[in-house]
């Protein structure tokens, strides 16, 4: 198979948005383009909505709310059931319409299909479990208890990179709906399609009108405000940079709403001299490049340990060199074009002035492909802290090489960021595993592993990369409030 088709995602394709059970234009008229990452191509074009669609989408989850918070958590996971079903179903054509607008590699965006539909399926299952307490009471005359109530309408502000998990897992519909939450959802302005071919998927499964809702928009800010402030909005959750995400937190101050912010990331990956070179050659290939290096808990800084640093370069580089840049529908495609233009020029700026600061350039640093819209993945040697790089989010096929002596030394390294997303190291040290990975102030901690990402684990940050689970037995308290309830049983 050299060029895998296309044919089976055209049915998928939608141009109108999804608000209220119905498929809708803009109310301005307005309509933009979705290109082809890999091309420039236009794929299709969907409405280009501003505010007042925003709000639309806001009373109509409203209005679905009212009666699907009283649905019962079988009657939801029973929808929930039937939506997962129709997304593997159709995991072949959501795979290559993901490819068409975000540009990963077929083998990725299959991966990631099964991956975003996993988390509706988990959710459904965890929305039968959301149980309350009977708390034993000290007092004779009381008695205390608590349940678990849904939130409310949320907003899922959702990322370009994983266009399908990102929804079902990080923002709002699968943990939201189980919860008996309802949920506009706002895609990413380069990634439109997959989230409204999800809604047409979920229509299907008869998810009712209103309960979940796409609006696309080019204007993130006019329609991002409404959805962070609108009285009727009780949570937000984003994920993006922890620029907006600190943005976002200001406009929901003012009416207190719930939130997860899943932001940006500076991950470390330390292979120590006892490590399994092979394996964390392998580990930091996966973190580092899948996704075009576009993902938040990617590898961002490579630690090598003195001892093993020639070894691993060795392997490591000879890796890279075989990667094959191209259209991830074409067979054999390991790494995909960046998202856009603007990601194109902040990787090639980052890698320059690296270069000029010092770093030395060991493979790649090239734009390239006839669109201009590639980077080749790159490797720089000789970083140091001192260089802008060391403090950057990469967000690009860009590994950056540090050397480390000590431990102690490379732990504190590691943590001197505001990140505190993802972390890796490779060992085979028992006490040392235990003790680097107690010391790193990261959310989630890959060891002897570069891929931890998986919906029955929670997923998120501490410090500046956020606030919030997603995934797991935890993701669905973030969607329900607890209400306790005391009761004088006395005459
Ligand atoms: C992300 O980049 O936020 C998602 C990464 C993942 O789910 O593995």
């Amino acid at each position: 198979m050299d060029n895998l088709q296309t044919e089976p995602s055209a049915q998928l394709i939608q141009s109108q948005a999804y608000i209220n059970g119905q498929w809708l234009d803009a109310r301005s008229g307005q309509t933009m383009p979705v290109h082809n990452p890999a091309s420039g191509a236009v794929i299709g074009y969907v409405p280009d909505m501003d505010a007042a669609d925003a709000v639309d989408a806001v009373l109509a989850a409203d209005a679905a709310f009212q009666s699907w918070r009283h649905s019962t958590a079988k009657q939801r996971a029973t929808l929930l059931k039937a939506w997962f079903n129709l997304l593997v179903d159709n995991a072949d054509a959501l795979a290559r319409l993901l490819t068409l607008e975000q540009g990963k590699p077929y083998a990725e965006a299959y991966g990631e299909v099964m991956y975003g539909a996993a988390f509706v399926e988990w959710f459904g299952e965890e929305a039968k479990r959301t149980y309350g307490d009977h708390i034993p009471t000290p007092m004779p005359g009381k008695r205390y208890l608590t349940i678990k109530q849904p939130v409310g309408v949320v907003s899922a502000i959702t990322p370009w990179n994983f266009p399908i998990a990102m929804i079902t897992r990080k923002v709002a519909p699968a943990p939201a709906l189980a919860a008996g939450c309802t949920v506009v959802v706002k895609p990413g302005e380069d990634t439109p399609l997959c989230a409204l071919a999800m809604a047409k998927l979920a229509q299907q499964a008869g998810i009712p009108a209103g309960v979940i809702n796409v609006i696309t928009s080019s204007q993130p800010a006019v329609v991002g405000e409404v959805l962070c402030t609108h009285p009727l909005v009780k949570k937000v959750s984003f994920t993006g940079s922890t620029v907006v995400g600190k943005h976002i937190l200001g406009q929901t101050a003012g009416t207190v709403k719930k939130v997860s912010m899943e932001l940006g990331g500076n991950a470390p990956f330390i292979v120590f001299a006892d490590a399994d070179i092979d394996k964390a050659v392998q580990g930091a290939l996966q973190s580092k490049y899948r996704n075009s290096g576009q993902t938040c808990v990617c590898t961002n800084r490579l630690y090598l340990h003195d001892d093993i640093y020639a070894a691993f370069m060795a392997k490591f580089t000879a890796a890279v060199a075989k990667f094959k840049l191209g259209d991830g529908l074409l067979e054999g495609t390991d790494i995909g074009p960046l998202i856009n233009a603007k990601a194109i020029a902040k990787v090639s700026s980052i890698v320059d002035v690296a270069i000029s600061q010092g770093a030395t350039l060991l493979l790649g640093g090239q734009v390239t492909g006839s669109n201009q819209q590639f980077y080749q993945p790159t490797i720089l040697t000789d970083v140091t802290e001192a260089m802008d790089i060391a403090h950057q989010e990469l967000f690009g096929p860009v590994a950056t090489v540090f050397r480390f002596s000590d431990e102690l030394d490379v732990i504190t390294r590691a943590n001197n960021t505001p990140y505190g997303l993802a972390a890796y190291f490779y060992s085979r040290d028992n006490s040392r595993i235990w003790r680097v990975a107690e010391a790193l102030e990261y959310g989630i901690v890959g060891i002897n592993e570069g891929i931890i990402s998986t919906e029955v684990a929670p997923f998120g940050g501490v410090k500046e990369s956020g606030c919030g689970r997603e995934g797991s037995k935890y993701g669905i308290d973030d969607y329900l409030e607890i209400k306790y309830m005391c009761i004088n049983i006395e005459d």
